[in-house]
């Protein structure tokens, strides 16, 4: 990272504190959903809706967002999510009560 990319991280580091829930929620919708289904059900990524991942604690599941799933298409999202993102994320999908 340059020095101004580094000020730049440093001065909008506390906006960033907290999640953007709207934003979240369209990337789980648009860019796990094209993997995932549009409603998680499953396509050529598995079932990602909560019934499915209730054996997941939320730190395990942070983990699989951030890192992905070596040797198969799951991506690593570190280079696109903070922790606290990911986190979001894990809760999001583990909560499941919406539409
Ligand atoms: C390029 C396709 C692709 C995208 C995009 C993608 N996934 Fe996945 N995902 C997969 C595949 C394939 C697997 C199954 C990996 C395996 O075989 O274990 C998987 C596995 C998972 C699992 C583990 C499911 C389980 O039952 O063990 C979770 C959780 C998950 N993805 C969440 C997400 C989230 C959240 C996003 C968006 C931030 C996302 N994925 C985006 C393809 C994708």
């Amino acid at each position: 990272m340059n020095k101004a990319a580094l000020i730049l991280a440093l001065v909008a580091a506390p906006a960033l504190a907290e999640p953007d829930a709207h934003a979240l929620e369209r990337l789980v919708k648009q860019d796990c959903g094209s993997c995932h289904g549009l409603t998680l059900k499953g396509g050529l990524g598995p079932d990602i809706r909560a019934q499915a991942l209730a054996h997941y604690e939320a730190a395990a599941l942070q983990a699989v967002i951030l890192d992905g799933v070596p040797g198969t298409p799951m991506p690593p999202w570190r280079p696109l999510l903070t922790d606290e993102e990911a986190a979001w994320i894990a809760e999001y999908l583990l909560d499941g009560d919406r539409e």
